[in-house]
């Protein structure tokens, strides 16, 4: 299987910020492996603006060194001649400087494009300046990075700020979950099967699990973390958008406003959560090992580095099935997966011989992308009607051939859908702002009440606390390996 890399059209990318993290990390590498894969056109330019007086020299130096970090094996000649498209400049966000040498820069026919990869503070000096300038246009797009706000009234004044200078249809708000190869995977599942849709509801899912474990703690970024936490940090955006694609109502048509109309219906469809919903907690330490107090650089934080829910979601095709949610940092190993836990056969013909398991179908989104089907079977052999379980396991690597060994990182197919001018797999406002109006009671309520997270091992599976969820119900977790 072969897989097609449609060019897309010119374009000028300025990247705010592009002396960052994020840019080094993400952004470079990403633009460097489509140009690798023979999608940039060779008039594209990418423009690196930021406050430090680099030039393009030290730009494309920069870059050079990112793609020696962050992807392994380049160099040579691609490096060469993909630094080739670089240009730099040295812009003052809050002031006039480098304003006009941007213009000059970003001038002509191409598609525009503007990633905002700095403190969401400047993005409203950033977004005027393009428009005094006359460097954006009705067309040009502007690429913003999370967190969007951190509770509804942030999020609502960053969405005016930008609306004051830009239309809705030209803002692409990035939750990079969403650019992850197999999450795209879970509407294709969906709705590319007539298989599941007859048995996608409460009348024959007794549960969905959405798990995102990880197991790097908050190292170097405690500043930021501590002040987030796990619900908004992991929650309010990645978690929220994969419980909306496995439980959205089908679209009319795999486009920008219809996937996201759905997704939206979801998020306030979304029940009101329960104290007792809700099992919040925080790493230690321990021999050799720092705490999330000592990673974060705070004695007596409260932040919770896990968080686990119950969540209800009050309409006709879900009322009565939970969804569970958890993510948290430092725990046993690295796995997200979604797994949709059906219900038992209403009677077993065997005899109760068995104990009549449920069917549970598996994605797992990372590491190992794939699909897990659970059936019963005959145990083979004589001796009456034994019955077993088996995985029907199918991962996409072997599935897709060479096709599927490359998995395209996220950010590689959100940059070129924001070029493309595609915006199914990026956050509406409204979404956005839907999704804090869930999670702000939640996150007022711990603070009302001084509530505490609940202690966990470093590299464990969790607080103890957030069994009890499950096992109340006559449920469990999946195991975290
Ligand atoms: C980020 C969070 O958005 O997602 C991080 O801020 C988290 O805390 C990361 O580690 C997880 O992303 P991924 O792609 O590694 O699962």
């Amino acid at each position: 299987m072969v897989s097609r890399t449609i060019p897309v059209e010119p374009f000028k990318l300025v990247i705010f910020g592009a002396t960052g993290d994020l840019s080094r990390r993400k952004i470079l590498p990403a633009l460097f492996r489509r140009f690798c894969a023979g999608q940039m056109p060779p008039e594209a330019r990418v423009i690196g603006a930021a406050r430090t007086e680099l030039g393009t020299d030290g730009f494309r130096k920069l870059a050079r060194s990112a793609l020696g970090e962050f992807v392994p094996g380049s160099g040579g000649e691609a490096v060469e001649a993909f630094v080739g498209h670089l240009d730099y400049v040295a812009v003052d966000a809050v002031g006039d400087g480098g304003w006009s040498e941007l213009a000059e820069l970003t001038r002509g026919g191409a598609v525009s494009a503007f990633y905002f990869s700095v403190a969401p503070s400047l993005f409203g000096n950033l977004a005027e300046r393009l428009k005094t300038h006359g460097i954006a246009d009705r067309d040009s797009r502007l690429v913003v990075e999370k967190p969007f706000g951190r509770d509804l009234e942030s999020a609502r004044s960053l969405n005016a700020t930008l609306a004051e200078h830009f239309d809705e249809t030209q803002i692409y708000r990035i939750d990079h979950y969403l650019g992850k190869e197999t999450v795209q995977n879970l509407m294709a599942v969906r709705f590319g099967n007539i298989l599941f849709e007859s048995l996608w509801s409460e009348r024959y899912i007794d549960h969905v699990q959405i798990t995102v474990a990880e197991t790097v703690g908050v190292e170097g970024r405690g500043q930021y973390y501590d002040r987030a936490g796990a619900m908004r940090d992991m929650v309010q955006n990645h978690l929220m958008q994969l419980l909306c694609l496995i439980a959205m109502e089908p679209p009319f048509r795999f486009d920008s406003d219809a996937v996201r109309d759905e997704k939206l219906k979801v998020i306030r469809a979304l029940e009101p959560l329960a104290p007792e919903d809700i099992v919040r907690g925080q790493y230690g330490g321990g021999e050799g090992l720092t705490s999330y107090r000592e990673d974060a650089g705070v004695p007596d934080s409260a932040t919770e580095s896990y968080v686990a829910l119950k969540v209800n979601i009050a309409n006709w095709r879900w009322a009565g099935t939970p969804f569970y949610l958890r993510t948290g940092k430092r725990l046993k190993s690295r796995v997200s997966e979604i797994a949709v836990v059906f219900r038992r056969v209403p009677h077993s013909i065997f005899g109760g011989q068995t104990d009549n398991t449920p069917n549970v179908l598996t994605i797992r989104l990372q590491p190992d992308e794939g699909m897990n089907l659970r059936v019963t079977i005959k145990e083979p052999g004589p001796g009456g009607m034994r019955l077993v379980e088996v995985p029907l396991d199918m991962t996409f690597a072997e599935a897709l051939g060479s096709a599927g060994e490359d998995i395209p990182d996220a950010y590689e197919r959100l940059i070129m859908d924001v070029i493309r001018g595609n915006q199914t797999l990026f956050m509406r406002g409204d979404e956005v702002e839907a999704a804090w109006a869930w999670t702000d009671p939640v996150i007022a309520g711990w603070e009302e009440r001084g509530d505490r997270p609940a202690p966990y091992d470093s590299y464990s599976t969790g607080p103890e606390e957030a069994l009890m969820l499950l096992h109340r119900e006559g449920r469990r977790w999946r195991e975290i390996d």
